[in-house]
């Protein structure tokens, strides 16, 4: 049986109508959380989030599935996500202390970055996190100074770019050959690091990574990157002796943030990118390495929603009509940094009626401060009403910022009719709290 939400929706799996046309998640009122926590709210869905995380562990069976915490790096969110079973990537000493402090174990934290300090090498080392992707010729000499300083060895991968153009956003392209991260293969880089690493006691290579970009589609791009990874595994083998047993293929798969989307499964997915690894390693005759993948936006994207309060409304005829929302790029920067689209709906009342074309925008000092460009929503939206935006666990919290020192919302956590507070709204006494008064 795959736990899997099969569905057509960016809403959360628990989504539904109550009789009075509002939106429940979890079994629990949105109108009524917004009046207990106030707007804008991050709701967590915590069912799908865990359905999610099953779905990736039945779908990549023997594989080490790795949370990638950048999507949303909170306390409990880690602590849930660990709990299904997963390990957890990091980036930096930040989400490397929250990992320690949801008590993840360590030997199951993965630990990324492209400019990692000595600072942050030397908690990793202290905290004995399980695999560290080196990421630059820097670091590989940085970790052999770390690790003889504290007579430590780094199980490590390598972080290859292997040439793949995975045709998403600009901005969320890693895989190919023009990217500030990892060792360019085509450039001969890849190999120059493998064989420095000969001379690095403190550096003991176990496998290669490779993440070729986020919010892709389809499946092709990442067949393509495990036929890439494991021909680099067996080509090191004939030509330089190294016997390289684990292999990271990274994250990336694209989610539904409108109706028009239409990702894959993560069954399918996980269907493609195994049987592109069996049938590598055997045209190489190569055994198949412990493989491990690493999704973020996948696992929490479509697990959560943002509710705001509706303010403003401005009508220009024959232009645009502005609804302004209580938040906007400080809790949600996708929409203005790559025209990233998601499903907004009225949900305190039931959404039926005549509709209208509306461009949702938040409350800061920028013209790019959209919420959502042109969307239909029922032409009688007034002040107070309230709008859930879809698909909004993943970028969004972990990119939230105090723009126009705007305190971040609360996030809660649903469940069969109970709340959690997963993260508390900042005060304004936060907002200065690093403010030194002259
Ligand atoms: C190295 C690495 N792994 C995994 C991910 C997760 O990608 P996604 O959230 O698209 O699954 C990212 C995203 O930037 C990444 O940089």
């Amino acid at each position: 049986m795959t736990a899997e939400p099969v569905t057509d929706s960016p809403w959360p799996l628990t989504s539904a109508r109550d009789e009075a046309g509002r939106l429940t998640i979890g079994g629990v009122d949105v109108a009524d959380l917004a009046a207990g926590h106030g707007t804008p709210l991050w709701v967590v869905d915590e069912d799908d989030l865990r359905t999610r995380c099953r779905a990736y562990v039945e779908a990549f069976p023997d594989v080490w599935v790795a949370y990638a915490s950048k999507a949303w790096c909170a306390v409990g969110i880690l602590q849930i996500v660990a709990e299904e079973g997963l390990w957890i990537d990091v980036v930096s000493g930040g989400e490397l202390h929250t990992a320690a402090v949801a008590g993840v174990p360590m030997d199951r934290v993965v630990f990324h970055g492209s400019n990692k300090s000595l600072a942050e090498l030397r908690s990793a080392a202290e905290l004995g996190v399980g695999r560290i992707v080196a990421d630059s010729f820097e670091e590989l000499d940085r970790l052999e100074a770390v690790g003889t300083e504290l007579d430590h060895t780094f199980r490590t991968w390598l972080r290859i770019t292997p040439g793949i153009d995975a045709h998403t956003h600009d901005y969320t392209r890693t895989g190919h050959d023009d990217s500030k991260f990892g060792f360019t293969l085509s450039l001969g880089l890849a190999d120059e690091a493998m064989r420095r690493t000969a001379e690095l006691p403190h550096v003991d290579v176990l496998g290669i990574h490779a993440h070729i970009g986020s919010q892709i589609f389809g499946t092709d791009p990442f067949v393509a990157n495990a036929e890439v990874m494991i021909g680099l595994l067996a080509r090191w083998r004939d030509e330089l002796g190294a016997t390289l047993t684990e292999c990271n293929l990274g994250g990336g798969m694209g989610i539904r943030y409108t109706t028009a989307d239409d990702p894959v499964t993560v069954a399918e997915y996980g269907a493609a990118v195994l049987a592109a690894v069996d049938r590598a390693c055997e045209e190489h005759d190569f055994p198949r390495p412990q493989l491990a993948v690493e999704p973020g936006r996948a696992i929490v994207a479509p697990a959560a929603v943002t509710l705001y309060e509706v303010g403003t409304i401005k009508r220009l005829p024959g232009l645009t009509t502005y609804v302004s929302v209580d938040g906007g790029m400080s809790d949600n920067i996708r929409p203005a940094l790559y025209r990233a689209e998601h499903d907004v709906a009225l949900v305190n009342r039931p959404a039926a009626g005549e509709l209208e074309v509306c461009t949702v925008v938040g409350k800061h000092c920028e013209s790019g401060d959209l919420v959502r460009d042109r969307v239909a929503l029922p032409a009688d939206l007034v002040a107070g009403d309230l709008l859930a935006v879809a698909a909004t666990g993943a970028y969004t919290a972990s990119m939230a910022s105090n723009y126009n020192r705007l305190p971040r919302p609360a996030a809660v956590l649903v469940r069969a009719g109970a709340v959690r507070l997963l993260q508390r709204r900042e005060t304004y006494a936060d907002v200065v709290a690093r403010d030194v008064v002259l």
